[in-house]
């Protein structure tokens, strides 16, 4: 089966295969080809350039796009839709003053969607994530993580691994899932949080091995959480399984998260809403990708990561959606975008190259998403008639897109 989409009024974030991601000042570049043909075939992106240069072949399907832009699809490497119901009553409690750490220790938070998600069913539970996936790929969404993380019993926490595997199985759309059986310390152990993660690694870990059930290693490193011994514990029992760190770190406090992850080689780090030198100073030296979540900003009226410290200090930085009932009941990457300009002061180009390559390269998947690139995997979307791709962060809050393609197909 082979497409051609031709007069595509700019193709946005045109790519070699080489480029895995794009760090401090190269993020300002976001290269577009104007008037420009796109050839899918079997799935994949096979060709593309100016319309001057469109090769002469017969295709299956003529697609017209005068007038409209073709952006790849967003790569959301941090997200929580597996979870149940909501925690709209929390949301009205911080409204009257209460803080997300106050309701969290009035037995609200995380340990809230925990006994949520022990009342529901795996077909339920399956059925209102898979309701949310949708929702976010009509909005854009190609590649997107899960993590579990609102089980905390051995069960439970296989349950939603297994939805985040069936959801693999179902969707046209590349999935990563990550192990986040540190996401809170249960009821049940209170007392004895070094209990629960014996359970972690002795019990889950072996069984989510076994069962080939996570990518990737997740601990919520935090004052009245997970501390840096607990966390040093928990990815080093991960790496045995080959589990790859990806850590939610400096949310609320910097406890020496950043340090932590990066030694024990993390893909990422995410949060960072609170930042010292000294992190800045360990995240030049390593690998690990910065991840921003500008809704949780937003929606937890806390500060924003320091988009502009980051990058101008030469460092690679994704921005993903972290959709999750208590601190971002929101999985639509547009207004991320739209986030990261307006609160983080990011340009819109590096904003797109954050919420696209980058975002691909924080969840393992440069090779195949997040740039329109030969080879890569057909997840694209059109956008209405706009002006300039400055309307997806401009106009915020209305959808600007036509059309959206998984593996080539029409899918919304
Ligand atoms: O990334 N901070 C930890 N985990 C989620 C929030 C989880 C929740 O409140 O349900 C986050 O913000
Ligand atoms: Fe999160």
């Amino acid at each position: 089966m082979t497409q051609l989409f031709i007069n595509i009024k700019e193709l946005v974030q045109v790519r070699d295969a080489a480029i895995k991601k794009v760090s401090g000042i190269e993020m300002k570049n976001l290269p577009t080809i104007k008037n420009a043909f796109l050839l899918v075939k079997d799935e994949l992106i096979f060709d593309f350039g100016t319309m001057d240069k469109i090769p002469d072949l017969s295709v299956d399907e003529i697609i017209d796009c005068s007038g409209k832009i073709i952006l790849p699809s967003w790569c959301d490497s941090h997200s929580h839709i597996v979870f149940a119901g909501n925690r709209e009553h929390e949301f009205v409690d911080r409204i009257k003053g209460l803080s997300y750490e106050e309701i969290a220790r009035n037995g609200g938070g995380i340990l809230n969607s925990t006994k949520k998600l022990k009342e529901t069913s795996e077909e339920g539970l399956y059925d209102q994530s898979a309701k949310r996936l949708k929702e976010v790929i009509a909005l854009g969404t190609g590649a997107i993580e899960i993590k579990s993380g609102y089980g905390l019993t051995v069960s439970s926490e296989l349950k939603i691994l297994r939805i985040i595997n069936r959801l693999k199985n179902n969707f046209d759309t590349p999935i990563k899932s990550t192990f986040l059986g540190a996401h809170a310390v249960p009821e049940k152990f209170k007392n004895n949080k070094a209990a629960y993660i014996d359970l972690i690694i002795e019990e889950m870990l072996p069984k989510i091995a076994k069962e080939n059930l996570a990518d990737f290693i997740d601990v919520f490193c935090e004052t009245g959480y997970f501390s840096i011994d607990d966390t040093k514990k928990i990815l080093t029992a991960g790496k045995k399984y080959n589990l790859i760190p990806k850590v939610h770190v400096n949310q609320f406090n910097s406890i020496g998260g950043i340090e932590i992850s990066s030694k024990n080689n993390a893909l990422s780090v995410d949060h960072l809403e609170v930042l010292s030198d000294r992190d800045l100073e360990v995240l030049k030296e390593s690998n690990t990708i910065p991840v921003a979540l500008p809704s949780c900003s937003f929606f937890l009226s806390i500060p924003y990561t320091p988009a502009r410290k980051l990058m101008d200090n030469g460092l690679a930085m994704a921005i993903a959606s972290d959709y999750n009932p208590g601190s971002s009941p929101s999985g639509n990457m547009n207004l991320v975008v739209s986030l990261a300009c307006i609160k983080m002061k990011m340009t819109p180009e590096e904003a797109i190259n954050a919420a696209t390559i980058n975002g691909a390269y924080a969840m393992n998947l440069s090779e195949k998403v997040g740039s329109i690139t030969k080879g890569k995997i057909a997840n694209f979307f059109i956008l209405k008639d706009v002006p300039s791709y400055h309307f997806i962060p401009y106009f915020f809050g209305s959808n600007r897109i036509n059309a959206v393609y998984l593996k080539g197909k029409k899918v919304h």
